[in-house]
């Protein structure tokens, strides 16, 4: 019988829980969303997440076994976030996953988050090593060679913020609700004149394989500025600007990816990950660099892009087929790089 596995992902403001299968079949993946919770906050409050996940977690772990239709007897393996993110949110998720594990008896893989986001592509889609791989989230921008199951190598990462704060924090300056990225991509839909507005392009010209977002967001605030009278922006105007700012952050990321693939022959695929990934015109313009590269673009679907249980059982999946059977004692850590032990490359 398939081994089946619980993933628990509790590191940011989403409390979610998933049953998957070592054949890749998602069973379930619930995902208990705390935006209304940080709303009135503008952004997320640590503590409020962490009583937040606390109050969730039991019922989200409840309604992804039943929604799969197994019981807690049906698992094989319960793996739950150690990390990165914020610590007591991933606490709530690490120990309810410990307790399961004792409890039932099962073996238990505390699993890194980036990791789950960087495999997930091998969760939607039958994708050999070594891929390309383009992570970008709410906290990250990074560009990985991805050689095996815990071997990635750290081609580049952003100098500033992460794409995904960018998303959110123009999303914010233009009076949009968080998370400001799927929210500023609906908008942008709207536009009418997207070539209107002259944004900068990050690094231009820099031999680097590095992100950097920042002076995008202060563009940003200088063309609200000027389009806001009386505090009020016109919507057409906001639909013009956000949709600029969307096409530079994918035009930004792509660039780099074309150049990493240029650099870096051989790859199966590129791939990309993480919430920012299930932005449209970023798919698009990201799959017109594989197809010119001549490899495939895989990207999840949207709900395995942004933070979700089932990607975290599928790193267990691939971890625990490896051999690896984590000790009860795994820490929850704040922070956790991804390619940690591996040697940063230089372009
Ligand atoms: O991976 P994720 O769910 O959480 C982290 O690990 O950070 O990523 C969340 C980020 C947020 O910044 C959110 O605004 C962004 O991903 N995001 C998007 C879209 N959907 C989510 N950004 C642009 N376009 C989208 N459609
Ligand atoms: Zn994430």
């Amino acid at each position: 019988m398939t081994l089946l596995a619980l993933g628990i992902e509790t590191s940011c403001d989403e409390t979610a829980a998933a049953i998957v299968g070592a054949d890749r079949k998602i069973l379930s993946n619930v995902v208990f969303s705390q935006v209304l919770d940080h709303a009135v906050h503008g952004g997320v409050v640590p503590e409020i997440a962490a009583r937040a996940h606390l109050n969730a977690i039991n019922e989200v772990v409840a309604q992804a076994l039943k929604q799969a239709n197994v019981t807690f007897n049906d698992l094989g393996l319960i793996a739950a976030t150690a990390g990165p993110g914020l610590i007591g949110g991933v606490m709530v998720g690490l120990m309810t996953g410990k307790a399961l594990s004792a409890q039932l008896d099962k073996p238990f893989i505390g699993v890194n988050h980036l990791e789950g986001h960087a495999l997930s592509p091998r969760l939607s889609h039958d994708l050999q090593f070594p891929y390309l791989l383009l992570l970008v989230s709410g906290g990250h921008s990074q560009i990985l060679l991805a050689e095996g199951v815990g071997q990635y190598k750290l081609l580049g990462s952003t100098i500033d913020d992460a794409a995904g704060e960018c998303f959110d924090k123009s999303a914010k300056l233009l009076g949009l609700p968080q998370p400001g990225g799927p929210e500023l991509e609906k908008l942008a839909r709207d536009a009418k004149n997207p070539a209107r507005f002259d944004m900068p392009r990050p690094l231009i010209g820099k031999k680097t394989l590095d992100f950097s977002f920042s002076g995008l967001k202060t563009a940003m605030r200088e063309r609200i500025d000027a389009c806001t009278v009386d505090g009020n922006i016109k919507r057409e105007d906001a639909a013009d600007l956000a949709s600029a700012l969307q096409t530079t952050i994918a035009g930004h990321l792509s660039d780099r990816c074309k150049r990493a693939l240029e650099e870096h022959r051989g790859v199966t695929a590129l791939a990309a990950a993480g919430g920012v990934a299930s932005n449209g015109v970023t798919r698009a313009m990201l799959e017109l660099v594989a197809k010119n590269a001549g490899i495939p673009f895989v990207a999840p679907p949207s709900a395995l892009c942004t933070d979700n249980g089932a990607m975290i059982a599928w790193a267990g999946i691939e971890r625990f087929n490896m051999g690896q059977r984590d000790a009860l004692d795994v820490a929850a850590r704040p922070r956790w790089p991804l390619a940690e032990n591996t040697v940063r490359i230089q372009s």
